[in-house]
C-alpha cells in the first residue's frame, strides 16, 4: 500500500515537472507540483542544508549553506530570479549570512533591502559595493594570516553572499546589439564609464571568486547570457555549482553547465511553459546534472521574509571590523 502511494506521488511529481498537470500563466499562476507558492516549501533539513524545490525523481532540491560559488543562468523569464530568491529566503534565516545585491537592472533584488547589507543599483553604488567586498577580503586575509589560520569559518564572522543579477550588464557587455559606448549614443555617459570600468570590475570579481571562498565570500551570479563572451573564464571556472534554467543554444548549455558536464543536458530540454525548471550540477550534492524545479516564491512574499529577518542583517562597518554573531549579541543596532 505504502509502495503504491509512493509510486503515485512520484508519477504526480514527474507529470508536474513536465508541466502536464498545470501550467503557469504568469505571476498569478496556481501552485504547481514542485513550485508551490511559499515559504513553508523552503525547509531546513539540517544545520546547513535546505530544500527549495523538487527533483524530477521526487527528491528535495538541496541548497547547502554556504555551498560553492553559484551560476544561475537561463533565458529571460526562465525562473532565475525566483531561484535566487528561494536561495536567499532560505539563507536569510541564518544569523551567519550577510548579503550584498548588485542589481544593475534595478528590478530584482530591491525587495530584500531590509535584510541586505547593501543593494547596489547605480554604477557608483555598484563600484562601492565591489570595493568594499574586496576590502573585506583583504581584511579577512590579513586576519587569518595573523592568527595562523588558513580557512574562514562561521565562528570568525558571517558568510557574505554577493548576488549579481544581471552579470552581462555589470561587465558592460551589450546584449542587444546597441553599442552604448559609441559617440552620440542614445544611452548615457554612465554606460560609457561603465565600459571603461568593466575590466576593473571583472578583475575584482575574478579575485573575489578565486580567493573569496576561503575567506567566507560566495558569489551567486545570474545571467541570461551564459556565453564565453559574457562570462570570463577566470570567473566561470570558479562557479562550481551550476543552475541552468531553460536555454536555447548549445553554447549556453556548454558554458552554463561547465566543461565535460554538458553531454546529458540538451538545449530546450526545459519546456518554455515550465518556468523554474532547471538542471543543477555541483560537487557537493549533484555530481551528475539533475533536473529539478524551484519552489516559487511570489515577489509579494519577499518583503515579509526580508522584514522578519532584518534583525539578522549586517552593516559594512560590522563586516569590515570583523564582528561575529557573538560580538553582536547585546549590541543595539
Ligand atoms: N519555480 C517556479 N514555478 C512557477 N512559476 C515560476 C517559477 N519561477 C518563475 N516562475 C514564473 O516565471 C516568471 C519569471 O520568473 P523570473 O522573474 O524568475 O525569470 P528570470 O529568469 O529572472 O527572468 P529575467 O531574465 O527576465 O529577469 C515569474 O514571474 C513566475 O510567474
Ligand atoms: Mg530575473
Amino acid at each position: 500500500m505504502l509502495y503504491l502511494l509512493g509510486l503515485l506521488v512520484a508519477v504526480v511529481v514527474w507529470l508536474g515537472l513536465l508541466g502536464v498537470i498545470s501550467r503557469p500563466t504568469g505571476s498569478t499562476s496556481t501552485p504547481l507540483p514542485g513550485s508551490g507558492v511559499s515559504p513553508w516549501l523552503i525547509r531546513r533539513l539540517g544545520p546547513s542544508v535546505f530544500t527549495a524545490g523538487v527533483t524530477a525523481t521526487g527528491g528535495p532540491l538541496l541548497h547547502r549553506f554556504p555551498g560553492d560559488h553559484r551560476l544561475v543562468a537561463g533565458v529571460t523569464r526562465s525562473g532565475k530570479s525566483c531561484t535566487v530568491h528561494a536561495i536567499v529566503a532560505a539563507f536569510a534565516t541564518i544569523a551567519d549570512a550577510a548579503f550584498v545585491g548588485i542589481d544593475p537592472k534595478r528590478t530584482e533584488l530591491g525587495l530584500w533591502a531590509p535584510r541586505f547589507t547593501q543593494n547596489a543599483v547605480d554604477l557608483d553604488e555598484i563600484d562601492q559595493a565591489i570595493v568594499n567586498s574586496v576590502r573585506l577580503m583583504k581584511v579577512r586575509q590579513q586576519f587569518l594570516e595573523l592568527q595562523g589560520l588558513t580557512k574562514w569559518t562561521t565562528s570568525l564572522g558571517p558568510w557574505l553572499f554577493i548576488i549579481i543579477d544581471e552579470y552581462a550588464e555589470l561587465v558592460g557587455i551589450s546584449t542587444d546589439g546597441i553599442d552604448r559606448t559609441a559617440e552620440g549614443s542614445v544611452i548615457d555617459k554612465a554606460m560609457k564609464r561603465s565600459k571603461a570600468l568593466a575590466s576593473m570590475r571583472i578583475t575584482d570579481i575574478a579575485s573575489l571568486a578565486r580567493v573569496g571562498a576561503g575567506l567566507g565570500i560566495k558569489l551567486i551570479v545570474s545571467t541570461q547570457y551564459p556565453t564565453t563572451e559574457v562570462l570570463d573564464s577566470q570567473i566561470r571556472n570558479q562557479l562550481d555549482t551550476r543552475i541552468l534554467h531553460r536555454v536555447t543554444g548549445d553554447e549556453q548549455v556548454r558554458v552554463g553547465m561547465g566543461a565535460g558536464r554538458a553531454q546529458v543536458v540538451a538545449a530546450n530540454s526545459i519546456p518554455a511553459d515550465m518556468p523554474g525548471g532547471l538542471w543543477i550540477v555541483g560537487f557537493e550534492d549533484y555530481n551528475a546534472p539533475t533536473m529539478a524545479r524551484s519552489t516559487y516564491i511570489p515577489a509579494d512574499r519577499i518583503p515579509g521574509v526580508a522584514n522578519r529577518t532584518a534583525h539578522l542583517s549586517w552593516t559594512w562597518d560590522q563586516l569590515l571590523s570583523l564582528q561575529t554573531v557573538a560580538d553582536r549579541k547585546g549590541q543595539t543596532r
